[in-house]
């Protein structure tokens, strides 16, 4: 199975500077066409190690009026928002702080929250309150997304029922010490489908199998969550680089 049958467009970079550069201009270009569409925009943002160059480029993206831009986050650690694995702090230090974007238009998932539940549900009426909102579910206009090495996306992992609920659009996760992750909110897969313009990013030659199963026409979607993105109504990108697309 080849990664050029995923779902949406396949876009093979030539290195992961060129998927940052992609990305950007992608963003950047979703950004701009819904501020020009609807007078403002969304964006929503991943975790994990490859969106920072994505980010840093994305701040120097011309043309994106900052103050017209939504930001959220597709999900969070449970970590205080100053800590080094915060996709707060990621999204802060490589793109919110260079940008002029009122502080009010940024909200952040709550990881630090003494209750996930709770922390959860709030999220979801921020959502609801500051967004467009289809069949209950909220739309957002852009969103970065990532594939992990055991098919995760977001925070939905494999072996856990979190990518199968349809009732919930934000949920707590619990902490798998065995695989030394603590608990994460995450926004669940009804959001994902209604993103307008979907990015993905995937580099690196371990997360070639993983989106090879994407790829795959019949799959378990409990075994493979990123196979969520299947469901994507909107424009679906998937950008690699050669490792991630198995040249
Ligand atoms: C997170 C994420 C997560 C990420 C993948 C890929 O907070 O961990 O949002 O879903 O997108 O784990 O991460 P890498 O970019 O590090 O491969």
């Amino acid at each position: 199975m080849s990664t050029e049958m995923l779902p949406g467009e396949v876009f093979t970079a030539k290195d992961a500077t060129d998927v940052a550069r992609e990305a950007a201009r992608r963003l950047g270009a979703a950004l701009r066409g819904a501020i020009s569409a609807r007078g403002r925009a969304s964006l929503a943002l991943s975790g994990g190690n490859t969106p920072r160059p994505a980010y840093e480029l994305l701040a120097v993206e011309p043309g994106v009026d900052w103050g017209k831009v939504f930001v959220f986050w597709i999900d969070e650690r449970a970590v205080p928002a100053t800590h080094a694995r915060s996709n707060y702090r990621l999204a802060k230090e490589s793109l919110l702080e260079r940008v002029a974007i009122p502080p009010d238009h940024v909200s952040r998932m709550a990881g630090d929250a003494p209750n996930l539940a709770e922390a959860a549900a709030d999220y979801a009426r921020t959502l609801r309150e500051k967004l467009e909102v289809a069949d209950g579910v909220p739309i957002l206009d852009a969103a970065v997304l990532g594939v992990g090495d055991d098919g995760h996306t977001a925070s939905l992992f494999p072996g856990e029922a979190s990518v199968l609920v349809r009732d919930r659009i934000v949920l707590d996760v619990a902490a798998a010490p065995e695989q030394q992750r603590e608990a994460r909110l995450s926004v669940t897969a009804p959001v994902i489908e209604r993103i307008r313009t979907a990015v993905v990013l995937a580099t690196g030659a371990a997360k070639h199998g993983p989106l090879e199963r994407v790829a795959a026409a019949e799959g378990d979607l409990r075994q493979t969550p990123s196979r969520v993105m299947r469901g994507v109504r909107g424009s679906l990108t998937w950008i690699l680089d050669p490792a991630a697309a198995g040249r």
